[in-house]
């Protein structure tokens, strides 16, 4: 029955199926982090300078809102995760 439930769940999710390694711990820690206040945006919505530029503006937003900052480690696991799988022009 709890798995049934389970796969009622992910099925359902269908927002967060795509993202690229779902399972990692990095992919994890982005939508911990980064699905508060907001939808969760794919990777692939950005180029990787881009999304250094917006993850900083993120930490202004979560200073202003009162969310916990990200800590060095997380700024680097989420930004690498998010720049490995950004927009690259061909
Ligand atoms: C404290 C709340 C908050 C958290 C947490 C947060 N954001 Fe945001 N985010 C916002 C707000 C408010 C906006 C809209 C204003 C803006 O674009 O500056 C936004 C906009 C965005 C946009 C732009 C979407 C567009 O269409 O232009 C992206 C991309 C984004 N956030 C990514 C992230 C990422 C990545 C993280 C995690 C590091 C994150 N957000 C965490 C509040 C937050």
């Amino acid at each position: 029955m709890v798995f049934f439930l389970g796969l009622v769940i992910v099925g359902t999710s269908g927002c967060n199926a795509s993202l690229p390694e779902p399972e990692s711990p990095a992919a994890r820690l982005y939508q911990q982090r980064c699905s508060q206040c907001h939808r969760l945006y794919g990777p692939t919505l950005l180029t990787p300078e881009m999304w250094a530029v917006m993850v900083t503006r993120m930490e202004q937003e979560m200073s202003r809102r009162g969310v916990a900052p990200l800590k060095v480690e997380e700024k680097q696991t989420i930004l690498e995760y998010l720049r490995k799988h950004a927009y690259k022009p061909a």
